[in-house]
């Protein structure tokens, strides 16, 4: 009630300050104000003033009169997107992601905004055909067309967009061939600036063609997966070195994998399962950064288990089910350093089954179903899973063992936890925040990670970097994320529900939830290295207002106004009296607690926990501002590990403090940690300028001081 009074009380003072002035370019004004007919469920300030530079409209970004950004990600838009949008010229950056209510074909007027960088229209629900003026859009670098509804060919056209890095056209019904460039016509060929080609999930089909791959290409992932593409892999892919992610699954592709394919070293994912691949086993030797690799359900020659199994230095995770692998399965699989997974269903691995003496701590799953392995030899501890059921072995010496039972425990994948809020409960509509344990309306929605490195979800370590990841970089309250039930979905895709939870209060307001959906949809968010590639798409947002519908009438809201200003004052009455009151207790607490401006959990009012601009950064980073962590800058030591200086590209200086193995936290402590430090600040403590929790490892970025206090603050643990 108090909040909806002061926003009411706020809004009628607006709306008497804005005299209508238009300053707003006339052209600007007039698309504007069509697009606002044809459209329902604009930001309320659209009604509120006629000036969408002057006033301004939210979601609307301008340049002196003319408007160069029009941005409204998840604001719950119904209707279609008239041509009127061509007449906003100047427009620089088009966003309407996460608008399922958005239908119907797109303007081809669309090609006339030439000066267009980003256009995003994911997760909405326009259909027909791609029009072929998208390819007179010279300036676009981000074209986001994925999740809709689109049908027809992939226009040859989009090849002319010499400048576009991002083309993400995936989850839509797109058919027909992969357009490349003749003597007439352009082709996708042609971008040499891009490094993400998503077309994943449609039924494009004919073969790939030889033409789209060159060794000018820049490309780093290309996904073609879910598609009716046929033919064989052209031998000129192997020619784009860039490559990290190749997933190819899903698809009728046939014919032998071309034998050079482990020249592409940068390959982190390969997925090639569920083809018609024939010919020898493809040879990955050489593959040295080859996390997943997944080459199920083809007609590959019957082999031994190749020598890569066990050699290449970077494998989480080996899966070919539905193979011709037959003889002896090679112990050295499972002492590979980063194994995690080993899914060898429906072979023909035969003989004994030895898992070695030196079996990888993170082996979490290995799964031999329906072999022909005759005898089982364990000779070290192993706890996790391992499926022999439908194998000889299992008829006999270890019929009564878990190991031929059809149930056995997994781990259960990472939840963020509401342990610490007591089972508190929350009217249907709401969620529980894991960070003020209050009830709220979060931005939710899921994200979907196309080529994750990992398969085993139950590491806190590995969900707890996510968590983090996204707070810092979205500018969250520390611990206001909550990430659940991650699980691999039907198109080997990981799947996790995310909620966002307001810093305060129990709603984002528009400006927020616009800028979150971009900042999720034009990937300015990027999640750690090892969930890859992702793509989200956002729930509704449930705005105040939006369920309830119907205006008020005059006299109520007359009504409403009195009863709000009564209310207004005497809370400006108690708010100077509590003020007054917390002021002289905190005198009281300061001298002795020194972190007394720390507010647990946030509830307490004057201590909204914010991130004051710590920051995540990636281990690479951190590595190259020290200088490869060299001896000549260590600055210091402890039990923990090791001090280092670093200087940033901008000649920032920082004190880096990193764990050593064996000194590091759990998951749960080190975000623990980071989630009090980025709050504490205290005139003798250095301030915390970030942290890295990638790879492995932990780190904390601290303001470098010379001298003096440093060491103090450096040498433990913070504890309050
Ligand atoms: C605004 O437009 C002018 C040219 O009209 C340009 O020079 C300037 O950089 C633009 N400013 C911003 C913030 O884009
Ligand atoms: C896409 O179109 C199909 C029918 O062609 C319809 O069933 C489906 O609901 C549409 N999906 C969206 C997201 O609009
Ligand atoms: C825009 O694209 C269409 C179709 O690709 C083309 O016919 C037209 O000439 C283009 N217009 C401009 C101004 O380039
Ligand atoms: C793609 O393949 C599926 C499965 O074979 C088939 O049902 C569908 O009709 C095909 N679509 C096209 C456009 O070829
Ligand atoms: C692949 O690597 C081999 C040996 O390193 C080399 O001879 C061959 O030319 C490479 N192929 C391509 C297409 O680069
Ligand atoms: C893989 O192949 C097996 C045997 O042909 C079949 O039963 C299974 O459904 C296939 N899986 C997929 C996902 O195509
Ligand atoms: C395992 O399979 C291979 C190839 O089919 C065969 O030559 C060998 O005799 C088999 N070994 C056992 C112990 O069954
Ligand atoms: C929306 O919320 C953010 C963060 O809480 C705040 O900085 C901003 O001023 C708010 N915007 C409006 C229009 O209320
Ligand atoms: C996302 O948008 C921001 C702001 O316009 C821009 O700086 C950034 O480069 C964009 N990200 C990508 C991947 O294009």
């Amino acid at each position: 009630m108090t909040i909806f009074c002061v926003l009411l009380f706020l809004g009628l003072l607006w709306a008497e300050i804005h005299v209508i002035s238009s300053f707003t370019d006339t052209q600007d004004v007039v698309a504007l104000r069509s697009l606002k007919d044809v459209w329902q469920n604009t930001p309320p300030s659209w009604d509120k003033a006629d000036d969408p530079c002057g006033a301004p409209w939210e979601g609307v970004t301008c340049n002196k009169s003319r408007v160069t950004s029009l941005g409204l990600s998840t604001m719950g838009l119904k209707g279609k997107l008239t041509g009127d949008i061509g007449q906003l010229t100047e427009l620089r950056s088009l966003d309407l992601s996460f608008n399922r209510g958005l239908t119907g074909p797109l303007s081809p007027q669309l090609g006339d905004l030439s000066n267009l960088n980003i256009l995003i229209l994911a997760g909405c629900s326009f259909g027909g055909n791609i029009p072929d003026e998208l390819g007179n859009l010279s300036e676009l670098s981000f074209l986001a067309l994925n999740s809709n509804n689109f049908t027809g060919k992939i226009p040859p056209s989009l090849g002319k967009l010499s400048k576009l890095y991002w083309l993400d056209l995936a989850d839509n019904q797109l058919t027909g061939p992969i357009p490349v460039s003749t003597s007439t016509t352009p082709g996708l060929d042609l971008l040499l600036k891009a490094k993400h080609f998503h077309f994943n999930k449609n039924q494009l089909s004919g073969s790939i063609p030889p033409k789209l791959f060159s060794s000018e290409m820049i490309l780093i992932h290309i996904l073609f997966d879910g598609n009716n593409l046929s033919g064989t892999i052209p031998s000129t892919l192997v020619l784009v070195k860039s490559v990290e992610v190749l997933r190819l699954d899903r698809n009728f592709l046939t014919g032998e994998v071309p034998s050079d394919l482990n020249n592409l070293t940068n390959i982190n994912e390969l997925n090639l399962a569920h083809n018609k691949f024939t010919g020898p086993l493809p040879d990955l030797t050489g593959m040295d950064t080859l996390n997943y690799v997944d080459l199920s359900n083809n007609s590959f020659d019957a082999s031994d288990a190749p020598t890569w199994f066990t050699i290449l230095p970077s494998l989480t995770t080996l899966i070919m089910e539905f193979g011709s692998l037959q003889g002896t399965l090679p112990s050295k699989l499972f002492d590979i350093p980063q194994i995690q997974q080993v899914k060898l269903r429906n072979n023909a691995l035969n003989n004994t089954l030895d898992m070695g003496d030196n079996i990888c701590p993170q082996l979490q799953l290995v799964d031999l179903q329906d072999n022909e392995i005759s005898s089982v030899t364990l000779r070290s501890q192993y706890k996790n899973i391992l499926i022999l059921i439908g194998n000889p072995v299992c008829g006999t010496a270890l019929s009564n063992t878990n190991f031929c039972q059809l149930q056995q425990q997994a781990k259960q994948p990472y939840s963020t936890s509401l342990a610490s809020c007591g089972g508190k409960s929350c009217p249907p509509d709401q969620k529980l925040s894991p960070q003020s344990c209050e009830c709220a309306y979060p931005y939710e929605g899921t994200l979907y990670f196309r080529g994750p490195s990992f398969r085993e979800l139950s590491s806190v370590n590995t969900f707890h970097s996510l968590e983090m990841s996204l707070w810092v970089k979205l500018g969250l309250t520390p611990g206001s994320v909550s990430l659940q039930n991650p699980f691999f979905n039907s198109d080997d895709y990981l799947q996790v529900q995310l909620a966002l939870f307001p810093p305060m209060g129990q709603y984002f307001n528009r400006s927020e939830v616009q800028r979150i959906g971009f900042e999720l949809s034009n990937q300015t968010y990027k999640p750690p290295k090892e969930f890859g590639p992702y793509y989200f798409i956002a729930f509704p947002y449930p705005f105040p207002g939006s369920h309830k519908g119907a205006s008020l009438s005059k006299g109520v809201v007359i009504g409403i106004s009195i009863g709000c200003i009564i209310l207004v004052l005497s809370l400006i009455g108690l708010a100077i009296y509590a003020i007054l009151q917390k002021k002289r207790a905190e005198r009281a607490i300061g001298l002795s607690r020194p972190f007394a401006s720390w507010a647990p959990s946030g509830k307490d009012s004057g201590g909204a926990p914010q991130l004051k601009g710590a920051r995540w950064f990636s281990y690479d980073e951190l590595k190259k501002c020290s200088n490869n962590f060299s001896e000549s800058n260590e600055i210091g030591f402890g039990g923990y590990g090791k001090v280092y200086k670093g200087v940033f590209p901008d000649g920032k200086i920082v004190a880096i403090k990193r764990a050593q193995q064996g000194s590091m936290q759990g998951g749960v402590e080190f975000k623990t940690e980071i989630e009090l430090l980025s709050r504490v600040h205290h005139k003798n403590l250095v301030g915390l300028v970030g942290f890295c929790f990638e790879q492995g490892e932990q780190m904390l970025v601290y303001e470098f001081m010379p001298n003096g206090t440093l060491r103090e603050s450096l040498s433990g643990k913070f504890t309050v």
